[in-house]
């Protein structure tokens, strides 16, 4: 949530960080602002909502200056209001700050402040650190802010400008995302790596606590005890084009119509002559042998991608396995330690109540495996180990590429981990292998084939109040996914359940006009939610029903029928969440939501 930019260099600074934001906004939309040094001091330039505003503020009054910092906001202490937008000042209009997370000790802060007489301009967490270094100030931004950070509590990355060092931006990180661009007598920072691809793809990610100092000559990185860190320089594999709409509408659009390559980037070099090859995750038998329990931690669709997860690691390995909201998981007190595997998935690396669970599992002596997107996030650093889900960068809030990528990493993890115990048969193996082989080429079918059924589908339902979605096992996740995909961008309420639950209390909701979704793809709960259809339509309901292609019995009870492709069930969830997908999208552009940006959300979620 937020997304930072600064610059320091040749260019026009303006022109660079609003490029850097245009790739950031996706991290929030709530305001935006710049600060720009030059000869006549600190020049800024807020305004609230999108971006757009603040490019007609900079067209209107333009600051020119080739040194910089620039914010793209997702409120969390005070309403988006200029007051509250990013670049804040200090109290003497000497500094300047940008801030991604949330100071959680900003009261105790603000109040001595105010006793020493500092007075405050916004409601926000952020302006009492450009105070504390206002007064730590003593010629030196680096030490100013070397001297502050062990006072704050919290997750942070902060930029910050002093007038007095023109020239200069000094950066730091503690628990929120941060990469350093570096380029040719120019350099950069940012939140994350698409912001900066337009100028360089040569990047480094500081650790935790580290200070950077960046000019336009180089960026130096520094312990929080002022020593010099060693800094590896990376060159990023990401291209501008993959963080292009390139001719869709939307970037969900673009993101549901990659899912084919994004399966087929995730299997690629992990088959191996029909066999699962988990060789990068460190994962052996020996290492295994420890393991007597499985933990998987996650938020939002990477939590329903884990809850198949959880159904597939049972199956192959029989080890117990749980699945946590990691909001939930780290005030739970779980019962984790040195026997337990935990599991972090997330799509972004940054999720903060995720990353806050894998660090509590370390400490309890788990051993940490993150299936993850973002190469470098935080989450991947601090897991022992890593299965990487090269979907690509996903920049609509909605996650779909992401999820679908998720699924087919815990086939393989499931699958793979199941043949070292001893617990998955050669014959499993051989039959999921061969059957995600197939999947890429029926997803893209699926686009091709259903992109009608589901747009007459989203005429339709769009204007009604509620959607019941329903699942069950390994498609129980696949209503949860389906209902969050509605409700996100269409703002439609969408429950999902499971189909066996129905009976239990939601069946009262149903009548006339009342749409329930229905996954019944071929496997052994079809014919059970098959029942619960003609359960829902003895009772008046509407039944858009999502099944096997060839089901005749399935097409009979359905008043809008979506067909996938024939799948060994393990596999279902990939094939029959995509229609889905596409429902929520055609539903949301024909209710004309800004499907990329839905309100109150953000696509990274870095604060808890
Ligand atoms: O980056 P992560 O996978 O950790 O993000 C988790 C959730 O915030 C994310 O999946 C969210 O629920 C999406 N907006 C859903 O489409």
């Amino acid at each position: 949530m937020c997304g930072i930019v600064g610059y320091v260099g040749k260019r026009e600074a303006s022109e660079v960080l609003l490029e850097g934001l245009r790739r950031l906004e996706y991290r929030g939309y709530d305001s935006a602002g710049v600060s720009i040094l030059n000869g006549s001091g600190l020049q800024l330039r807020k305004a609230v909502g999108k971006l757009a505003n603040l490019e007609k503020e900079l067209r209107d009054a333009p600051i020119h200056g080739s040194v910089g910092i620039g914010h793209t906001r997702w409120a969390t202490h005070g309403a988006p209001s200029v007051r509250n937008s990013h670049p804040h000042q200090s109290y003497d209009g000497h500094l300047s700050l940008i801030h991604n997370g949330i100071i959680e000790n900003y009261r105790e802060l603000k109040h001595e402040l105010q006793a020493a007489g500092v007075k405050f301009e916004s409601d926000t967490d952020t302006e009492v650190v450009a105070h504390l270094v206002a007064r730590a100030y003593r010629g030196d931004l680096l030490k100013a802010v070397a001297e502050v950070l062990p006072r704050l509590r919290g997750a942070y990355a902060l930029a910050l400008l002093h007038q007095n060092e023109p020239g200069r931006v000094i950066a730091t990180r503690v628990a929120s995302p941060l990469v350093l661009g570096v380029g040719e007598g120019e350099n950069f920072i940012a939140s994350d790596v698409p912001a900066l691809l337009k100028y360089t793809r040569r990047v480094i990610f500081p650790e935790e606590g580290q200070i950077a100092e960046v000019t336009r000559d180089g960026v130096r990185v520094f312990t929080p005890d002022l020593k010099p860190a060693a800094a590896a320089v990376q060159t990023t594999e990401l291209t501008l084009d993959a963080a292009e709409k390139e001719g869709f509408e939307h970037f969900m659009l673009k993101e549901i119509h990659e899912q084919p390559r994004a399966i087929a980037e995730t299997l690629r070099g992990r088959l191996n002559e029909g066999a699962i090859d988990l060789s990068e995750t460190g994962l052996t038998a020996e290492t295994l042998k420890t393991v007597r329990r499985v933990a998987i931690v996650a938020c939002g669709t990477s939590l329903y991608a884990s809850m198949v997860g959880k159904y597939l690691f049972e199956r192959f390995t029989r080890l117990p396995t749980e699945t946590w909201s990691a909001s939930e998981f780290r005030y739970a007190n779980p019962v984790v330690d040195r026997h337990t595997l935990v599991i972090s998935v997330s799509q972004s690396g940054e999720t903060a109540d995720t990353l806050e669970a894998v660090k509590l599992a370390k400490a309890a002596g788990a051993a940490t495996l993150s299936v993850c997107n973002v190469m470098g996030s935080s989450i991947p650093r601090l897991s022992g180990a890593t299965l990487y889900t090269r979907a690509g960068p996903e920049i609509g809030v909605a996650s779909t590429k992401a999820y679908v990528t998720q699924l087919t990493a815990f086939v393989l993890l499931a699958v793979g981990t199941g043949r070292m115990l001893g617990t998955a048969t050669r014959e499993d193996e051989t039959r999921l292998v061969n059957g995600l082989m197939r999947v890429p080429g029926q997803v893209r079918a699926l686009l091709d084939k259903d992109i009608v059924a589901v747009k007459r589908c989203a005429r339709r339902y769009k204007d009604v109040f509620n959607f019941m979605y329903i699942g069950r096992h390994y498609n129980y996740p696949t209503a949860l996914e389906g209902a969050l995909k509605l409700k996100e961008i269409s703002y439609i309420h969408a429950e999902g359940y499971a189909g066996g639950e129905m009976k239990h209390g939601p069946l009262a909701l149903v009548e006339g006009t009342f749409p329930t979704i229905a996954i019944a793809p071929r496997g052994a709960t079809r014919e059970k939610l098959l029942s619960n259809v003609q359960e829902i339509r003895a009772r008046q309901g509407v039944v858009v029903l999502v099944a096997t292609e060839g089901d005749t019995e399935a097409a009979e009870l359905a008043d809008y029928l979506i067909e996938i492709p024939d799948c060994a069930e393990e596999l279902s969830p990939i094939l029959a969440v995509v229609p889905l997908q596409l429902l929520a999208y055609y539903t949301a552009t024909q209710l004309g939501r800004d499907v990329d940006k839905p309100r109150n959300l953000a696509k990274s979620v870095t604060v808890e």
